[in-house]
């Protein structure tokens, strides 16, 4: 008879700026029973657990901390993927690609084999082509693989279309969509406080000229903040922290994510139902003329990426064997 299972663990692979945040508010918020830690660096490891499991002995949090291997993160309930090189000042998202793909695929040869009940929650960047990725990698049902999307984005259009209303964050119903990076989009047509449409709490407000600098703003903020302490690290560990809540809670809610979009042939962030199995249903989204456009038009953008990276992982492929074929002659 199957064992009753006790734990719900969380691993997350590496412990930057972004892992160690990350790690900190699952312990903070009593999310899971145990994080479980991975990084090659392993003095930085072995300091991130001890400092991190001080944060555990105050009492308040039931949550455990250790350090464990790639094997070991392939049966977590939930594996959230941080490795990998961050954004240099000034750098676009993707051109991190080449470097964090590498780091990608060498993850999952070390994780194999990974449980089928695995869900994976990617945060690396550039997220939407590391989730598509992700997914044929692992071998795991689309639905169980997600990545971090537009969330921080809609999280920081919250903030600002808050500040001009005068509201709470938290009654603003608006999404950015499409690619986490530059070809993003704002679905303005949808935008609500409450039941309200924003059309009509700031009537003279959404000129075109408010839209592209709100659009600026939330497209800019990351390398706004790269600049000034050089990375991101509270708002994505907060955020990514949610989703995992959402996923072990099976709590249905409704978040932008990154997830496969099998009309578009890529993974981008669309509203989804988030749960236990991970994307349980893409929600239907009523898009103007406009924002159909751009999404498109980010859709092919991600796809020509999809393409060369198809082609640098089939050329690697090719160098290993012939390297195994050279060290076997
Ligand atoms: N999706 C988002 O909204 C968002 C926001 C912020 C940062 N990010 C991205 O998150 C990633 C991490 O950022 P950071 O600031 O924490 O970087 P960081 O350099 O501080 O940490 C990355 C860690 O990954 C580790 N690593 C490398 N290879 C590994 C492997 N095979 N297994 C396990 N760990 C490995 C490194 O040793 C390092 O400690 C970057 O790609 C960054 O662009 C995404």
């Amino acid at each position: 008879m199957d064992q009753p299972k006790l734990k719900t663990t969380i691993a997350v692979l590496g412990c930057g700026d972004v892992g160690a945040t990350l790690a900190y508010t699952l312990i903070l918020q009593s999310v899971c029973s145990e994080v479980i830690l991975v990084d090659p660096k392993k003095e930085l490891l072995e300091g991130q657990v001890r400092d991190l499991s001080d944060a555990t002995y105050r009492g308040g949090s039931g949550t455990k901390i250790r350090a464990g291997t790639h094997k070991d993160a392939g049966q977590a309930d939930i594996v959230v993927i941080t490795a990998g090189a961050k954004q240099k000042p000034g750098e676009s998202r993707l051109s991190l690609l080449s470097r964090n793909l590498h780091i990608l695929s060498s993850i999952f040869t070390s994780m194999a084999p990974i449980s089928p009940h695995t869900i994976l929650l990617l945060v690396a960047n550039p997220v939407d082509i590391l989730t598509y990725f992700a997914r044929k990698l692992s071998g795991l049902p689309e639905s169980q693989v997600l990545g971090t999307g537009t969330s921080l984005d809609s999280a920081r259009l919250r903030g600002i279309l808050a500040q001009k209303a005068e509201v709470a964050p938290n009654s603003i119903d608006a999404y950015v969509l499409g690619e986490h990076g530059d070809s993003q989009f704002i679905a303005w047509s949808s935008a609500a406080i409450g039941i309200t449409p924003l059309r009509l709490v700031l009537p003279d407000q959404l000129t075109p000229d408010f839209k592209a600098s709100i659009a600026a703003h939330t497209r800019g903020a990351a390398g706004a903040i790269i600049r000034a302490k050089g990375c991101t690290s509270y708002g994505i560990g907060n955020i990514a922290a949610s989703i995992c809540k959402y996923i072990l809670f099976d709590s249905r809610s409704v978040r932008p994510l990154s997830f496969y979009q099998p009309d578009l042939d890529c993974c981008l962030s669309m509203p989804a139902v988030v749960g236990r199995r991970g994307i349980i249903k893409a929600m239907p989204v009523e898009l103007d003329e406009d924002e159909r456009g751009q999404l498109l038009d980010c859709a092919r953008g991600l796809r020509a990426v999809i393409e060369g990276a198809e082609a640098e992982l089939s050329a690697d492929v090719k160098l290993e064997k012939a390297l195994e074929m050279d060290k076997g002659s």
